[in-house]
């Protein structure tokens, strides 16, 4: 009898589809988490995952720089993130002669390792729930102008409180779901961060932008960090005399490798998602802002692009903010085609037809029409807003005479910003970005919210190619000793600068015209939002909730699985050396493999060389650099990105298109040994068993 039981439960729960891998999890909040990782094959204890009275996992993650993750795989401070993390750092170390980019760089000893001013990486020391903290002395017949100044009130204190400078000790109050919650997070920074490897970008980036957001993907995308530490083993400014930090915890590496259906855990910081808003903002970014935004940056590309193959000096100064253009750019382009094919703005209209049913007669009546108002007298506002990021402030000597002013006004030194101005800036560049953007901004943004000035510009010198040499043959700040000779007194000569003049006409325009709206509406939304989110959990009771993302520390949890991209098609989920020769072509500068990798390759033996490997963990920009691990809670691999027709996960998870895209740790060993020759690294790992 009890056989006929369990055979049928058997079946039951086989026919039941699994549940999908969605959510980032707070790890404070695990234990409610922890019965379903385990049953999905986790063997660790909710105490391992994240402890305030012991060391546990979360000790070996930190935030690396302000917007990736990195991790820590040895007792003296050494550190793992993604080459992209790095990149900035790398590329600052780089010149024609010395170009690391190009050749990778490896430190033989610790003397060679090189310092990063301003790279900090935060370890968290805990977090707490401080929800009733924040709202002590707040009660309901308070109007939110009063709520808002006790929780400011009261944030500030909490932050002040846990706050010891003395101790690299930093605090801070954030909201989560909307403000329904507050936790307190302490950080524990340090600032001595130095760089100890990197491979060459033809490995680091293998596959560029071409590859980028895509899968089958064989990028060795890590770069490697140390911690210093002062002799205390305290967070300390950089010093020659500061030795590596002695991390509480870090992490062991697998060499087990993975297989389809293992089980996958990311510890990360994933920076911004918008799960639970209303299909008005839906419509937003899937129909007006990643479009428009999409086509604006499509011309930037083109132009660096254009500049950068006729000139090896243009191409180093330029590759760094070339990434960046065009990482958002293919991000959004899957954003965008994931909610139509998802059907997204039509589910959560449906959502809300069911939600109004049920909110009648409730405090939360008219709670959907109200968030619907805002949005219509918001958006048009916010487009306009978003366009004029994309078009005048990526006009860079503009941006760059606003910085030095305000480096004037304050008083404080310019030197360090003119050198790293000048250094990777391409004049041409520029000016054809101008005409470009400018033109951009005349046909598109609507007249009724186009400044003034403009218009009469446009009309008195007849063409935007005119505004540009009125501006880049009248300004000073393209040439580097002028802008170095200026002082504080020239200041009023500065202001009539037309690269200046340009930035505070357009900000002048954003502030009176566009700021108002955007701040006014932004605090309806907020409360608004605040609601909803709190209705929506009332909603539904037995739904599982996770804040959206807000670069705090989280937990995703998931497993290793392939995807169909389309009709008839499979992708396994590793990829391997093989795959990297297929690809190879010294032609396509993105696909151009270092010889030594060719010769390797060429004695055989390793063909099934593990490069990348996909997972369902739910990621976002922010987990780049984050740990991947498996049931026994080693490091497996390092995320680093996801598959393009899954990047709507930031809005909206589909468990059988979204994907995380890991380096595979081994191909990491392998390249540090085969290609830095620098595996004296390993004598500080420590490798375990499974
Ligand atoms: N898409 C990844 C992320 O969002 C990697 C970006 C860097 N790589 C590149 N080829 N641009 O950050
Ligand atoms: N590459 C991203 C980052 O820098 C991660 C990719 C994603 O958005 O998931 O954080």
């Amino acid at each position: 009898m009890k056989r006929t039981v369990f055979f049928f439960l058997g079946l039951i729960l086989a026919v039941l589809p699994a549940k999908a891998d969605e959510g980032m999890w707070l790890p404070s909040l695990i234990s409610q988490r922890i019965g379903d990782m385990q049953a999905k094959g986790f063997k660790l204890s909710a105490e391992d995952v994240y402890s305030v009275n012991q060391a546990s996992l979360k000790d070996a993650v930190v935030l690396f720089g302000s917007g990736c993750t990195g991790e820590l795989v040895s007792d003296e401070g050494l550190l793992l993130t993604n080459h992209h993390c790095g990149y900035g750092y790398i590329q600052k170390h780089s010149s024609v002669e010395h170009d690391y980019l190009k050749d990778g760089f490896w430190a033989l000893n610790r003397g060679e390792e090189l310092p990063n001013p301003g790279l900090t990486v935060s370890f968290l020391d805990r977090m707490d729930d401080v929800t009733a903290l924040v709202l002590k002395g707040y009660d309901p017949s308070m109007t939110e102008a009063q709520r808002d100044s006790v929780v400011r009130a009261n944030s500030s204190r909490l932050a002040a409180e846990n706050a010891d400078p003395s101790k690299g000790l930093t605090a801070n109050v954030e909201a989560l779901f909307y403000g329904n919650q507050y936790f307190l997070f302490v950080f524990r920074v340090f600032r001595d961060v130095r760089l100890v490897g990197a491979p060459p970008s033809s490995i680091g980036k293998f596959g560029g932008d071409t590859d980028n957001w895509m899968w089958p993907r064989h990028t060795g995308d890590f770069s490697i960090f140390r911690v210093y530490a002062g002799k205390d083993n305290e967070p300390a400014d950089y010093s020659p005399d500061n030795v590596p930090y002695h991390p509480k915890k870090f992490f062991k590496i697998s060499r087990a490798g993975v297989q389809e259906g293992d089980f996958t855990f990311v510890y990360g910081c994933p920076g911004s998602t918008q799960e639970y808003v209303m299909s008005e903002q839906v419509k937003y970014v899937s129909e007006l802002s990643d479009p428009q935004k999409i086509a604006l940056r499509t011309q930037r590309l083109d132009i660096q692009k254009k500049y950068m193959l006729q000139d090896q000096a243009v191409r180093i100064q330029y590759s760094s903010k070339n990434a960046s253009v065009s990482n958002a750019w293919k991000k959004w382009q899957g954003e965008e085609k994931g909610i139509k094919k998802m059907h997204t703005v039509a589910t959560k209209q449906a959502y809300e037809a069911r939600f109004k049913e049920w909110a009648k007669g409730t405090e939360y009546d008219g709670l959907v029409e109200r968030l619907g108002d805002i949005y219509a007298r918001r958006n048009p506002t916010y487009l306009a807003y978003e366009y004029y990021n994309e078009t005048v402030r990526t006009i860079e000597v503009v941006q760059f005479a606003s910085a030095i002013v305000a480096r004037l006004r304050s008083g404080n030194p310019t030197k360090d910003l003119i050198d790293s101005f000048f250094k990777d800036y391409y004049q041409p560049i520029d000016e054809e970005i101008f005409v470009a953007m400018m033109t951009s901004f005349d046909e598109n943004v609507p007249d009724s919210f186009k400044p003034e000035f403009f218009k009469e510009l446009l009309s008195e010198y007849g063409s935007v190619e005119s505004c540009k040499d009125l501006v880049f043959r009248g300004t000073i700040f393209t040439d580097k000793e002028k802008v170095e000779a200026l002082t504080p007194d020239d200041l009023e000569e500065v202001s009539k600068d037309p690269a200046y003049a340009m930035y505070a006409a357009f900000y002048d325009w954003y502030s009176n015209d566009l700021a108002p709206v955007i701040r006014e509406t932004g605090e309806e939304l907020r409360v608004a939002n605040r609601d909803y989110m709190r209705a929506q959990m009332e909603f539904e009771k037995d739904r599982d909730f996770y804040p959206d993302a807000n670069l705090t520390l989280r937990v995703a949890y998931g497993h290793v699985e392939g995807y169909s991209p389309y009709d008839a098609a499979y992708y396994h989920p590793v990829s391997t050396l093989k795959g990297i020769i297929e690809k190879d072509n010294p032609d396509i500068f993105d696909y151009n493999i270092p010889q030594v990798l060719r010769d390797i390759y060429a004695q055989g033996g390793h063909e099934d060389q593990p490069v990348c490997f996909l997972a369902t963990n739910h990621t976002t920009g922010g987990n780049s650099g984050s740990p991947v691990i498996n049931a026994d809670g080693n490091l497996i691999g390092i995320n680093f990105d996801r598959v393009w027709e899954g990047t709507m996960s930031d809005i909206v998870f589909d468990p059988e298109f979204c994907r995380n895209i890991s380096l595979d740790i081994r191909y990491l060993l392998f390249v540090i040994d085969e290609i830095g020759h620098a595996s004296y690294l390993f004598d500080e790992m420590v490798f375990a068993d499974r």
